[in-house]
């Protein structure tokens, strides 16, 4: 476990790659499904604050102590944790830290890959004009008979399950180095042509303030925990797979760069979907709102009418299912990485496992759109219970623990080691780490329950 051990799974070739695949991992639905419908539902301007104040003093942090721990440990979650508990000296249940992460990716899958589905039909439907001059009227009956039917989301839902093995089989490297590289710039430059076809709707300006002026009136201790959880959930932290990406990252790599640097890209992936929907919204007499079917009801309408339309909104979706996947390898991975170090699994035979497992539960998430849509528990579907058990609550667990066990139970001098940050940027980071994003979790969580 010194710092010079390379990880039996493979290494990345560079920092570049190393921020290719993480970026790959943070930036997906989170951003572009996720983030403008949750910001919809809970009032828009207020909650974007605190969710970017959560990045900023709760998210980088816990993201420099995961790829740290990641890079020391060198192995799955679990293992590593096993690992780093004995380096330190402390209770070895510190690797229980690793099951949940393996449990949250496992759940988290099974409804992000449902989503992804809607997403690589939505490729066909732009394909074959589906949205040429259609208004909104019509993009939302579109909608409303996808997630209707049953058949039609299993199918989805199983393909992308199985396009999601077939790359973890290939192992992370290789191929998805080279996708991310494509992807995120012209994901981006596609973003950039949205915002653009919004500032023509008339309703540009609104939309900005809907996202950027905060009415603090519209949230509650619930929306603070969404927009935190959420944190959580588009820097893809708590649940081990930065984690695990950082066990191949080479030594002597800054680790701080790399996380603002990430977290960066992501956060302005999600302001520019939310900048480029909300004007949409309101051009079109549609509600924020509406739900987890918002960017569905949307964008097609600003493919439907703008020039070049057809080419982008394929394009778009194609994206979009590629993000999809480059964040849903990184949700099975530790999973994969379990099953192959401890339960002595050729990679093959973990992937039909995992992959296994999470396709049925996915066809539980699609069922709950439609026949099973008035199965609820605590007045929560199968979808949201699923949703909400995870970014709510498993991810700010996960990410309250790696903050204890990096700031109070490592070692601070291997922390130092691992880290290589000036003495000023180390001091900031372990007062982040070790008091600020424990302390803000344990409150808002103190808060929901009505403690405080
Ligand atoms: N960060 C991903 C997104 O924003 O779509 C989702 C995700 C990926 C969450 C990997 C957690 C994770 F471990
Ligand atoms: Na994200």
């Amino acid at each position: 476990m010194t710092d010079t051990n390379k990880s039996i799974h493979g290494e990345w070739s560079s920092r570049f790659a190393f921020i290719l695949a993480a970026t790959g991992s943070a930036v997906g639905l989170g951003n572009i499904w996720k983030f403008p419908y949750i910001t919809g539902e809970n009032g828009g301007g207020a909650f974007v604050l605190v969710y970017l104040l959560c990045v900023l003093a709760i998210g980088i942090p816990i993201m420099i102590a995961e790829i740290m721990l990641g890079r020391r440990g060198r192995q799955s979650p679990i293992n590593t944790m096993t690992a780093l508990a004995e380096e330190a000296q402390v209770d070895p249940r510190w690797h229980y830290l690793g099951w949940l992460g393996v449990v949250a990716g496992f759940l988290i899958l099974s409804y992000y890959s449902v989503i992804a589905g809607w997403a690589i039909s939505y490729v066909l439907k732009a394909f074959f004009g589906g949205f040429s001059g259609a208004d909104a009227g019509e993009i939302s009956d579109m909608f409303a008979n996808l997630v209707s039917s049953p058949v039609q989301l299993v199918f989805w839902h199983s393909l992308f399950i199985f396009a999601t093995m077939a790359i973890v089989r290939q192992g992370v490297s290789g191929g998805l180095e080279k996708a991310v590289r494509f992807l995120m710039p012209t994901l981006f430059i596609i973003l950039i042509l949205l915002v653009g076809y919004a500032m023509t709707t008339g309703f540009y300006q609104r939309g900005l303030d809907f996202m950027f002026s905060p009415d603090f009136s519209q949230i509650d201790s619930d929306a603070i925990l969404t927009a935190m959880g959420h944190a959580f959930f588009t820097l893809s932290l708590g649940m081990g797979a930065i984690m695990v990406y950082g066990s191949y990252l080479p030594s002597h790599i800054s680790i701080a760069k790399t996380a603002l640097y990430i977290a960066g890209a992501d956060t302005v992936v999600a302001l520019l979907a939310g900048i480029a929907i909300f004007p949409i919204v309101f051009a079109n007499g549609l509600e924020p709102g509406s739900g987890p079917g918002l960017i569905f009801q949307t964008l097609p309408i600003a493919f439907g009418n703008m020039t070049g339309g057809w080419l982008f909104g394929v394009l778009f979706f194609v994206l979009l299912v590629f993000a999809a996947l480059s964040s849903s390898i990184s949700l099975i991975e530790p999973a994969v990485a379990w099953l192959v170090e401890n339960k002595n699994m050729e990679r093959y035979q973990a992937c039909v496992w995992a992959g296994g497992l999470t396709w049925v539960l996915g066809v539980a998430v699609a069922f709950s759109f439609n026949i099973w849509s008035d199965v609820t528990l605590f007045d929560k579907s199968i979808f949201d219970l699923l949703d909400y058990l995870t970014a709510n609550l498993m991810l700010p667990i996960g990410g309250f623990c790696i903050a204890v066990f990096a700031g109070w139970m490592m070692k601070q001098q291997h922390a130092k080691e691992e880290l290589e940050m000036a003495d000023g940027q180390f001091t900031l980071w372990r007062l982040l780490v070790s008091y600020v994003a424990p302390a803000a979790v344990f409150v808002v969580f103190l808060r929901v329950l009505g403690v405080v």
